[in-house]
């Protein structure tokens, strides 16, 4: 089912009893990075996917963002759902967005996965790089940006073996509005860090990470994970960055053993 709350596009699916599932995206995508997932998952749980605000087709106002509002954001979507200690499960930006979630409302969830993401806020460098970014939309425009920044998020064969895919996720990366997508990188430059945190969360958590993921390495993801309290780490084969749409079974069984394994137990 598709609708809007608080200006933003919501899709759910399955049974409104069964556990939830929250999934956000990464960045610059949007809820369709998760179809692969939603189609696995619908039958046992109830899913819910949303475009964050400014990409995909929610609302992009004026393109103001930060971190603490795309917080509020999914809260509202959850309130306005009625869902009771949804599983939140980030890629990327979407695991800054879920690691701030849960700092501050970890007692909201019942588990969290973190996907392809990072715990520190951008340090100066990063900051530069963010700001280069804004320029590049601003002086090349949006496809250029996409053009340089989407295919090296995937595994280096990516192209030849998945080339719909491929071609389809840059193609939907450019149909965002360019304020949109600056406001999101506004958003990521200025979040706080929530690697302090990671030893305080006490939910059960799975990190997971693409064999080639250049942006958010498996040895930088592991070690989130072994700052994480009990949490679990997997590596998936043959994926970059967007491991849940490169290698869709292997994420979703790792998902769903979690989830059986450490979320559903009573
Ligand atoms: C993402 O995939 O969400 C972005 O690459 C994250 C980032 O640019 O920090």
């Amino acid at each position: 089912m598709q609708m809007v709350i608080n200006s933003m596009a919501v899709h759910t699916s399955g049974n409104k009893n069964n556990p939830a599932i929250i999934f956000v995206h990464g960045f610059p995508f949007d809820s369709w990075m998760w179809h692969k997932q939603v189609q696995r998952f619908r039958k046992e749980f109830y899913c819910v996917t949303y475009d964050i605000r400014g990409l995909g087709e929610s609302y992009v106002g004026d393109g103001q963002y930060t971190m603490e509002a795309y917080v509020s954001d999914l809260m509202s979507i959850i309130d306005h759902l009625g869902i009771e200690k949804p599983i939140l499960c980030g890629l990327s930006m979407g695991g800054y967005l879920a690691l701030r979630a849960t700092e501050k409302f970890q007692e909201r969830f019942s588990g969290l996965v973190l996907l392809d993401t990072k715990a520190d806020a951008d340090d100066d460098k990063g900051k530069l790089v963010r700001a280069n970014k804004i320029n590049q939309i601003n002086i090349d425009g949006l496809e250029a940006f996409v053009d340089g920044f989407v295919p090296p998020l995937f595994a280096e064969e990516a192209e030849k073996d998945y080339k719909k895919l491929f071609y389809e996720t840059i193609h939907r990366c450019k149909q965002n509005n360019p304020l949109g997508v600056k406001g999101a990188l506004i958003a990521m430059l200025s979040r706080t860090s929530t690697v302090k945190f990671l030893k305080k969360i006490k939910i059960p958590t799975l990190v997971i990470s693409g064999s080639q993921d250049k942006l958010t390495p498996p040895v930088k993801m592991r070690d989130i994970s072994e700052k994480i309290p009990n949490s679990e780490f997997a590596i998936v084969p043959r994926a970059g960055h967007l491991s849940p749409l490169e290698n869709a079974p292997f994420v979703n069984d790792v998902i769903e053993g979690f989830i059986k394994r450490r979320v559903l137990i009573k």
